[in-house]
């Protein structure tokens, strides 16, 4: 990989999900026969990336996984994917990060996530991944590693005028307004708003004004996503929030909706820049519309050839 020709860089996590179904979750010491088991690619930061490499961005993914097992098969799984994982470190001092979940008949989970090698993505990698970074046209960071390690990775991007995107997931309370300043567009779901705002937001007219509020702590643009009702993409204080509306789809599997939809806007700010952010939002929004409508995480994601042509 040359280090100048990259559309996007993702900062971020990346899990190996053990999904267990059985009839019913288990009680504390108690043993219970499931019907199914499968392993599956999570982790947002993975999740973005391989959305991004599948609509046909050059991407590379900073991460850190486990000398084991789960980490050498995930580094498979992005080489599957054309994604570069030369900036992939494997470390022998924690294991890949891992979300164990059982899942019951009435489709309720029991999740433990642990986070492991994940956690130890640091300034050390950053520097490293700094010739590749600072030349990518996106950088793109969530909340799954240490909060420092993305906080730094989105300044260094904006020290170039890299592009930032900021999916402020899994939202943290009272998060610090560097990360505002950061993002040239933070996006984040309405329940991440509620969090980081504490108004509810139930309606597209919320949203708007939650959106306005979280501009106003200093980002370029922010982009509320709203499941089946879309988007609100939020660009200026003087302008009305726009409501980005998506298509009518039966959903089978939302799981992983929100990074399609981050991985899909990712390809359009660096390969279609001439779109504006509002065109960039409904084609995403279309993008994630296909992910929920098959089962499972990044098995979900539509490759270029699947998609119409009027979304290049
Ligand atoms: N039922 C649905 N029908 C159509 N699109 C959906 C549906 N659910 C999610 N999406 C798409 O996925 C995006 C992210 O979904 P959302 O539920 O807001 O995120 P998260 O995965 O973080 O919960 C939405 O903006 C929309 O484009
Ligand atoms: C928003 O995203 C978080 C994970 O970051 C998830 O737990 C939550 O269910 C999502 N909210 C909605 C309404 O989809």
């Amino acid at each position: 990989m040359s280090a100048d020709c990259l559309d996007v860089v993702v900062v971020g996590s990346c899990m190996t999900d053990l999904v267990s179904q059985a009839p019913r979750l288990p009680k504390a010491g108690e043993t219970i026969h499931g019907h199914k088991f499968f392993i599956g690619f999570g982790g947002k930061g993975a999740n973005q990336c391989i959305q991004a490499a599948r609509m046909g961005a050059r991407t590379a993914m900073v991460c850190k996984v486990g000398k084991d097992f789960f980490g050498d098969n995930y580094i498979q799984n992005f080489k599957n994917n054309c994604v570069s994982t030369e900036l992939v470190k494997q470390t022998d001092e924690a294991a890949t990060g891992a979300a164990s979940i059982i899942v019951n008949d009435a489709g309720e989970n029991a999740i433990v996530i642990v986070a492991g090698a994940n956690m130890l993505l640091g300034d050390e990698d950053l520097q490293h991944a700094w010739p590749v970074l600072s030349r990518a046209k996106v950088l793109v960071c969530q909340l799954e590693i240490s909060p420092d390690t993305s906080l730094q990775a989105l300044r260094m991007a904006q020290q170039r005028h890299v592009k930032t995107i900021f999916n402020a997931a899994p939202a943290i309370p009272d998060l610090s307004a560097d990360f505002y300043k950061a993002s040239d567009i933070f996006c984040c779901n309405e329940t991440e708003a509620e969090l980081f705002t504490g108004s509810a937001v139930s309606t597209v007219e919320d949203a708007g004004r939650v959106g306005l509020e979280l501009l106003k702590r200093g980002c370029g643009s922010v982009i509320i996503t709203l499941g089946p009702q879309g988007c609100v993409v939020v660009q200026s204080a003087d302008a009305t929030p726009v409501h980005v509306p998506t298509s009518k789809v039966t959903p089978v599997d939302t799981t992983g909706a929100g990074d399609s939809f981050i991985g899909a806007l990712a390809f359009y700010i660096a390969c279609c820049p001439e779109l504006s952010l509002v065109e960039m939002a409904k084609r995403a929004n279309l993008v994630a519309a296909i992910s929920v409508q098959s089962v499972g995480t990044q098995t979900s994601y539509p490759h270029r050839g699947d998609l119409p042509a009027e979304l290049f």
